[in-house]
């Protein structure tokens, strides 16, 4: 592979993905002619063309041209269960069957409340919304009427859905919180802006696991901290656990000891339904009781019997709390053995149990970092490499593991990466 540079295997193999896909390709020229850039989620474009899905079945994905890769994003963790997972069939199909959209209360929603209050040590009581985004923008609604303050603490590089991303520059998507970035994993940085504002932050709002950010976890004691921190200074304590409470079965909270006052979740709470939750602390969540009429709630599809069905029969028959141990060992092993093989020349995956993320230096990361366009290119590389040997991830380096996967599909991405290694180690970076 001499005189090769990074930048022309690159193109060599982004060429390859274009020959081998030419119905993707013109589905997105078609999707473009009635939707902006023919998407209408941004997280799953790429250039030159993002691949289109024709199917999935257990841990397998076919795309609309035939190509079949072990999927090893699950819909960005939401797909816990796999696809098609038949307690999830059968839980929607007896759901449909009792009919759809009752326009009242029903049995499911109390069942699927009293699952997570068992299972989330923080969460007392609980309410549902449709989505993750709404779930936080509930529990930031939930913690200013309750303090009486209006400014919240976040984290630069996290991320708490579409309408608060806090990477990159500010953007015209947020909804106008006043909200002040701190920086992860840098106590002091918390701190100062607790006393610039002293008696005006109403919560603290953190990923106990940096999620979109690159699976960064917290550094021993930091989220500790925050929680010290917040009940001195008067504040509230939110974990977004939208996509860490599979970490552990109570959550990435039960695993670090640390208990906020409110929890988000959403992705596989809903067994694989649109869905989001809130739960917390009984005197805070009772704002939202309509007999006292403070907050009201609304939302059409809150108590949608698909996502109540799906969710209760994954929580009780699937994602059992030994499952959750299970999975989340496996995805450690895997994390390991992937970094073995990745650290001779200089990249590694970052993150805990089933859920983690590649990056392009062997630097310890502490926060998100700013990636060179030579480091983009690795990053592009291994992508387009693990697509061209089967194996579908986010193009950002998001690997998220299902319960369908056996030891098989994960020997088969430690042999991809070991092949990479080989394929192309005269330009990777070395130790
Ligand atoms: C940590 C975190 N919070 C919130 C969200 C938003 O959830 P949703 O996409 O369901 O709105 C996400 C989605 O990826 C997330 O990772």
């Amino acid at each position: 592979m001499t005189g090769n540079t990074l930048k022309t295997e690159l193109a060599a193999c982004v060429e390859r993905f274009t020959r081998a896909n030419p119905n993707s390709a013109r589905q997105l020229e078609w999707a473009a002619r009635v939707m902006p850039g023919g998407n209408t989620r941004s997280v799953l474009f790429y250039e030159p063309f993002p691949l289109t899905m024709s199917s999935g079945a257990g841990c397998l994905l076919t795309d609309m041209d035939g190509h079949r890769y072990i999927d090893f994003l699950a819909e960005y963790t939401a797909a816990l269960y796999g696809h098609s997972h038949p307690v999830i069939l059968h839980a929607l199909s007896q759901g449909m069957a009792r009919g759809l959209n009752l326009s009242a209360h029903t049995e499911l929603e109390a069942r699927l409340a009293t699952l997570i209050v068992e299972r989330f040590d923080c969460a007392e009581q609980v309410r549902f919304t449709n989505s993750g985004t709404e779930a936080n923008l509930l529990a930031l609604a939930a913690a200013v009427a309750y303090t009486d303050r209006r400014a919240i603490i976040a984290f630069s590089g996290g991320y708490h859905g579409g309408v608060m991303s806090f990477a990159g520059p500010a953007t015209a998507m947020n909804v106008p919180h006043r909200v002040y970035l701190a920086d992860y994993n840098d106590l002091h940085s918390v701190e100062r802006l607790m006393h610039q504002h002293r008696g005006k932050i109403a919560a603290i709002l953190v990923e106990p696991m940096l999620g979109a950010g690159g699976c960064i976890c917290a550094a021993p004691g930091f989220l500790q901290g925050l929680r010290e921190m917040s009940r001195a200074h008067g504040a509230l304590l939110i974990f977004d656990e939208v996509m860490t409470s599979r970490l552990a079965p109570g959550g990435l909270q039960e695993k670090l000891e640390v208990k906020p006052d409110l929890i988000t979740l959403g992705k596989y709470v809903g067994g694989g339904m649109p869905c989001g939750m809130l739960g917390g602390r009984r005197e805070i969540m009772a704002q939202f009781d309509p007999r006292l009429g403070r907050l009201p709630h609304a939302g059409t599809f809150n108590n949608n019997v698909m996502t109540l069905s799906a969710g209760i029969a994954g929580l009780e028959q699937v994602f059992t709390r030994e499952a959750a141990i299970a999975l989340n060992t496996r995805g450690d092993a895997l994390r390991q053995q992937l970094n073995q093989v990745l650290a001779p020349v200089a990249l590694q995956f970052t993150g805990q149990g089933s859920v983690m993320n590649f990056h392009p230096t062997a630097m310890h990361l502490q926060r998100p970092m700013e990636l060179s366009e030579y480091q983009k290119r690795l990053r592009d590389l291994y992508f387009f490499h693990l697509i061209e040997s089967g194996i579908y991830l986010a193009r950002r380096g998001l690997v998220a593991l299902s319960l369908p996967l056996t030891d098989n599909e994960l020997l088969h991405l430690l042999t991809a990466t070991r092949a990479f290694v080989d394929r192309y180690a005269a330009v990777l970076p070395c130790d």
